[in-house]
Formats: structure tokens, sequence, C-alpha cells
């Protein structure tokens, strides 16, 4: 099996269970906060990650992989652990921790694109850079509620990630430019 595949599943593998600990995560947030508007985006977000466990199980199961069971376990209990220890810590915490997780989460989808552009599943590449815009769009939400807090402008935050087009950009970018060194390696051997 190729490197980049070996990779890839071992990448989905860790998505997958961390999906899980997501969705587990946000139902307790979701339930801990008393704004509305709040509770109903958070809890659109923690379906969204239920979807992103769908697909990437789909994904998986194409390579012919299966999820890793103790990864399944810890994330199960990470999840429940902070689904509920968001009903005691208060408003801010629960949030800025969303927002960092979700910024790791644009880069993971990202790099899983990539290793299936490299084993041959560019099939996959879609349905990845489409999660990691979503996971972009639940970055930016809970960014965009630390602004708003009293304490906002003092907090220092995680880089804000580069704006979303640009998963799709960076990615296309490096695909001409790859098929742009193959053409000129193509022509090379065809003068020699
Ligand atoms: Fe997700
Ligand atoms: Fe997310």
């Amino acid at each position: 099996m190729s490197d980049s595949r070996q990779e890839l599943i071992a990448l989905l593998q860790t998505a997958y269970s961390a999906e899980l600990a997501a969705a587990l995560a946000y139902r307790g947030h979701w339930q801990s906060v008393s704004a509305a508007d709040e509770r109903e985006h958070i809890e659109q977000i923690e379906n969204e990650e239920w979807h992103h466990r769908k697909l990437v199980g789909e994904l998986l199961s194409s390579l012919g992989a299966k999820p890793n069971r103790q990864r399944e376990v810890r994330s199960w209990v990470i999840g429940r652990s902070l689904g509920m220890l968001c009903h005691f810590v208060g408003w801010l915490a629960p949030m800025y921790g969303a927002g960092r997780l979700e910024s790791r989460n644009i880069g993971e989808y990202e790099t899983a694109a990539r290793y299936a552009r490299d084993c041959g599943c560019a099939e996959f590449i879609d349905c990845l850079l489409s999660m990691a815009e979503v996971e972009w769009e639940h970055e930016s939400y809970f960014r965009s509620r630390l602004a708003q807090h009293r304490l906002g402008p003092g907090l220092k935050l995680w880089p804000a990630p580069p704006p979303k087009a640009t998963i799709r950009e960076s990615f296309a970018n490096e695909l001409a430019q790859s098929s742009n060194l193959k053409n000129v390696a193509g022509a090379a051997n065809a003068n020699c």
C-alpha cells in the first residue's frame, strides 16, 4: 500500500473519531447556552459534525478500512466529558475551545484531500475540501461570537485562517503546478 494511502486512512480514522467527540461536545454546548440563536446555530454545527462523520465513514469503507476502536472509545469519553463540562464552565471557555479546535480541522481535511490526490483517489477530493470549507465556517462562527463578548477585544485568539476561497484556490494552484512540471518533464524526455 502506498504511503499516501496509508496516511489517508490514518487521517480519516482520526477525523472519524474526532467528529464523534465534536458532535457530542457540541450537543452539551448548545444545551448549555441560553441565547436562542446560539443554541440553534451550535445545534446545526452538531448536525454538520454527524454528517461529516457519516461521509468520512463512507470514505474509509471505500478504502477497505474501518474506524479505529480505541480512538472511538477515547473520543466518546472526551466528547461526553466536554459536553458535560460546558454546563459548568460558563460561556467563554467552550466558545474559545471550539473555535480553536475548528481551526485545526480545516487543515486536516485539506491534508486529507492532498493524500487522496497523491494516492489516486481523486473522487474523494471534492468531498474533503467541502468538509474543510464547512469547518472554516464553524471556526468563523466561534471567532465572531468571541469578538462580540465584552472581553473580546482583549482576548488573544489563535491565528485566523486565510479566506475560505483559498481552500480551493491553493489546491487548484498545486494541481496546475504539478501538471506544468509533468509537461516540462515530458518535453525533456521527448528531447532525449
Ligand atoms: Fe466536522
Ligand atoms: Fe466543525
